[in-house]
């Protein structure tokens, strides 16, 4: 693997690729992705020359929420193989010189976990039932639930017992779901579930894997006494919150950034460090502002946690000035790489949400009869915004596909579609299976190449021919190459471990103009309309528009990086 500097751990500045298992690639044929799919794509994440893989979740799951619904923490789900597979994957992966992190769910278990099962089985009060939030209803009988909180999912965030066991007893209780009613949420106030959990993560560092995503950070420990709130569930959506990056005072409810959760972090953090070779933590903490989500990457909790105020950002120069100091200043404050990322498995891919004048807008998915993004534009700009994605210091986290340029599947027919979300919001969001279509390998095979069948377990739009992954190899000027090269050259300049000073490009209008140097390459990045010259005799060294590199320009919703050595 790559050595950092001496000292220096690798994840500070590394390029996270994240694969959604099942839409990866597919070896077995039936159209569902797998971890000898995984093993066998490898040498394209190490062309394109990441550090290191962060798989969403494989464990076993009756697929409730795309795996988010675990049943068992230390096994794989037999539709995506083994664990002898995920051994045979985490040897070929580091062989290659890449990381692994595997994603850590403890907000939550599947119905079908055996600790939920056996709560259910025993009896109200019960050692079983205290690994869970169960509590009376309110109301006459206890028919209303225990408090106002609303399900991210859409719909009251709690059901009721009696409906899964049938018992007469359960009558007037409850348990509580902070995301589908088959995610019982685990109560962290137990000693047992944290001895249970440390246990999840030892298994999985025995095994060799580099660290863990820990998923809904935010959410583990609730307020005491779990007091109703007005604020709905809004006020969190999935990948983000809903308020405007930098915004100071945001209430996110007694379900979310409790002070209770760093001590969690603190006890990982002390275990993960009892095993050699910088093992790291990267928190899905939906919290703001910056400051506020800085906690969690405090010297002795997680190494690092997603950006999503900058994943969210509108496509303007000011807001990304913005957003992009405000990271810095708040992670520097507390000794931590920012990070970096466009698109998740949670999210409309980037490529088409900026492909829409509104730039602001962040829907639940795309369906046929919403308006359509413009794909070249969003494209052209997916193609900039990548250069300044891996142009920040700190580390960059991609998402699968967005290395093609793939848009959303944005005609998905709803009769195919499977996120919870869809469901439980009585179809009014459409959710996120648009951005979790397998992906396209080859052109001219059946499937684009994602198996050996041609099944794929969601349809993937016919334009993603020319998309597929062979083309673009075969094309230096794809969106596969830039990303490649960007990379590459992150790499040898030092970037990821370098640092920004804005700068203004004479001729510029700084409204339109994002500029900064990292070490020795200025960055432009024009999200305005008019034309900036690259300044005289100077290299460009990269550029996400091949027509303005040949006119020396960075024109509109292009980016170049200029040699300043
Ligand atoms: C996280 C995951 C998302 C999942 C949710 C519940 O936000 O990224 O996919 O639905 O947690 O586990």
């Amino acid at each position: 693997m790559r050595p950092g500097p001496e000292g220096v751990p690798w994840w500070r500045d590394a390029v996270i690729y994240q694969v959604y298992p099942k839409s990866f690639a597919d070896s077995d044929g039936d159209g569902v992705g797998d971890l000898p799919g995984i093993v066998a794509r490898l040498d394209h994440l190490a062309w394109l020359g990441v550090d290191a893989v962060w798989l969403s979740p494989f464990y076993p799951s009756p697929q409730a929420d795309g795996g988010y619904d675990v049943a068992d923490y230390c096994g794989v789900d037999p539709a995506l193989g083994t664990l002898a597979d995920l051994d045979e994957l985490l040897t070929r992966a580091h062989g290659l010189g890449l990381r692994v992190l595997v994603d850590l769910v403890p907000n939550h278990t599947s119905d079908e976990h055996p600790w939920f099962r056996a709560a259910l089985a025993a009896p109200t009060g019960s050692a079983e039932r205290g690994l869970y939030l169960f509590r009376p209803g309110s109301g006459p009988g206890g028919q209303d639930p225990p408090n106002n909180w609303q399900s991210i999912f859409g719909g009251p965030a709690w059901s009721r017992v009696d409906a899964l066991t049938g018992r007469v007893e359960d009558g007037g209780q409850w348990y509580l779901h902070t995301f589908d009613a088959r995610q019982p949420d685990l109560d962290w106030e137990s000693p047992l579930v944290r001895e249970r959990f440390e246990d999840v993560l030892r298994f999985w560092l025995e095994r060799g894997v580099d660290g863990f995503r820990v998923d809904v950070a935010h959410g583990l420990v609730k307020a005491e006494g779990l007091p109703d709130w007005d604020g709905g569930a809004t006020a969190m959506v999935m990948g983000g919150s809903a308020h405007a990056p930098g915004s100071d005072v945001v209430d996110l409810g007694p379900m979310f950034d409790q002070d209770g959760v760093h001590d969690i972090y603190r006890s990982w953090n002390r275990l993960l460090a009892t095993y050699p070779g910088d093992r790291a933590m990267v928190g899905e903490a939906c919290v703001e502002p910056a400051e506020r989500a800085a906690r969690y990457v405090r010297p002795d909790e997680m190494q690092q946690a997603f950006n999503f105020p900058f994943l969210q950002c509108r496509w303007d120069a000011e807001a990304l000035r913005r957003v992009v100091t405000v990271s810095l200043e708040a992670d520097g404050a507390v000794g931590a790489p920012t990070t970096w990322v466009l698109s998740n498995h949670d999210v409309v891919r980037h490529a088409s949400l900026l492909g829409w004048v509104d730039t602001g807008r962040s829907p639940n998915g795309i369906g046929a009869d919403d308006p359509q993004p413009d794909a070249a534009l969003g494209l052209r700009r997916a193609r900039a915004a990548a250069l300044l994605l891996l142009a920040l210091p700190g580390s960059a986290y991609l998402y699968q596909g967005e290395e093609l340029g793939l848009p959303e599947h944005t005609t998905l027919p709803d009769d195919v579609r499977q996120d919870p979300m869809w469901f439980r919001s009585g179809g009014t969001e459409r959710g996120r299976d648009g951005c979790r279509v397998p992906l396209p390998w080859q052109a001219d095979r059946p499937g684009f190449g994602f198996g050996p069948t041609g099944r794929t377990w969601l349809p993937q739009p016919p334009e993603w021919a020319a998309l597929a992954a062979d083309v673009q190899r075969d094309d230096p000027g794809s969106v596969l190459w830039l990303y490649r090269d960007a990379i590459g050259r992150r790499r040898s300049r030092g970037l990821g471990s370098g640092w920004l000073e804005w700068v203004r490009v004479d001729d510029a209008d700084p409204s339109g103009v994002l500029a900064f140097r990292n070490r020795d390459v200025l960055v432009v990045v024009n999200v305005g309309d008019a034309p900036v010259a690259v300044p005289d005799g100077r290299r460009v060294l990269l550029h996400s528009d091949p027509a303005g590199a040949a006119a020396g320009v960075v024109g509109a919703d292009s980016a170049a990086w200029v040699d300043m050595a």
